[in-house]
């Protein structure tokens, strides 16, 4: 089955969701983010012409949906597993351990950030900061939140989605995920104010050059975070973990 026709089946389903939708807004492009959804839940993806169709019901140019989309790690843009299991990469969660929690994720099933399993059960992506920073190190499954990740945790769950008793339910599948979703390097076409910038596809953490950028200003300049309760510790952790990344 082509995506295409699949597509004609999801249209007819979320058309009247979508219609639903834009009625609750006095200018309907606002709607914008919640059809989005619905043809996520519907396909398992928002595929080019969800977006197509996204943009022609809110009189918009397909260029706005498409940034819009590709702005949040909410949406998947292209085929993904069954379960999208989504790792926080970000401070709070470095400094609790997230980089064990990542490392653990991507040994036991197999794949690197931005990779799907053989079978095309699981999708791992390590995203920045998902406001949950009070309950660290967390991931986003499906975009449900799993909070305080242990490896234990890790294995608990991964069991549940294998034995089908995993309290997300999973995502559609409508089109047959590839093993990678890697971004092409932008090498030299990259603006002069991103040149330098690490690539979205890196494994993230204090061996990430923009994880390692951020604790280190933190740790040269404490006042940039003195007025947070949390800040000495901060300082004190972030200097320790660049002084063990120093050793990679
Ligand atoms: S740093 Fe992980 S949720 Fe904020």
């Amino acid at each position: 089955m082509t995506a295409s026709r699949d597509f004609a089946e999801t249209l007819a389903k979320v058309k009247p969701e979508a219609e639903r939708l834009m009625a609750q807004y006095p200018q309907k492009r606002s709607a914008l983010l919640s059809i989005l959804h619905a043809f996520q839940n519907a396909e398992g993806w928002v595929s080019p012409e969800a977006l197509a169709a996204a943009a022609e019901m809110l009189d918009l140019p397909v260029s706005v949906v498409e940034s819009t989309a590709s702005f949040y790690t909410l949406f998947f843009r292209r085929p993904v597993g069954q379960y999208v299991l989504q790792v926080c990469r970000n401070l709070s969660c470095q400094l609790n351990g997230a980089e064990e929690i990542m490392a653990y994720c991507r040994e036991k099933l197999n794949v690197r950030h931005f990779e799907t399993t053989y079978d095309g059960r699981f999708s791992y992506e390590e995203v920045e900061c998902l406001a949950a920073c009070d309950r660290a190190p967390c991931m986003q499954v499906n975009l449900e939140f799993v909070y305080d990740l242990t490896r234990e945790k890790i294995d608990e769950i991964l069991l549940a989605m294998n034995a089908g008793n995993f309290e997300v339910a999973p995502l559609p599948q409508t089109v047959k995920p590839d093993v990678t979703w890697f971004v092409a390097h932008e090498g030299e076409k990259k603006s002069p104010g991103a040149q330098g910038v690490s690539s979205p596809n890196d494994p993230g953490g204090i061996g990430d050059p923009s994880g390692r950028q951020m604790i280190e200003r933190i740790v040269r300049d404490p006042r940039l975070v003195e007025a947070r309760p949390t800040a000495e510790r901060l300082v004190r952790d972030g200097a320790a973990r660049l002084e063990a990344g120093a050793e990679h």
